[in-house]
């Protein structure tokens, strides 16, 4: 069985925002920087909070709950508190259609 799922068409994501949606049972953000996407597990490693309410800068997510910072492209926790990297999925663009791989 494949675990890609569909998400869209890169028209439905604006640049500099994240969207919050489910694939395959997880919560997931998905960011557009410019023309590229990408996705996160849209729960802080730190306690629970949604990245997809946080603030976008410098290719990084702020969680909004006690502003930690995670890399949008890779996950990696680059701020304090937060030192897990939180879950990122790969994504890819098919015939127009964006999708994600979770499994
Ligand atoms: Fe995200 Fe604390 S819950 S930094």
């Amino acid at each position: 069985m494949s675990n890609w799922h569909d998400i869209g068409t890169a028209d439905d994501f604006n640049d500099g925002e994240a969207l919050a949606l489910v694939a395959g049972g997880q919560p997931v953000a998905v960011f557009r920087l410019g023309e590229d996407l990408f996705a996160l597990r849209d729960l802080c490693t730190h306690g629970n909070a949604r990245l997809s309410d946080g603030y976008i800068e410098d290719g990084c997510i702020e969680c909004p709950l006690h502003q930690g910072l995670f890399d949008i492209k890779s996950g990696a926790a680059r701020c304090l508190p937060v030192t897990e990297a939180v879950r990122s999925f790969p994504v890819r663009v098919v015939a127009g259609r964006v999708e994600i791989e979770v499994s």
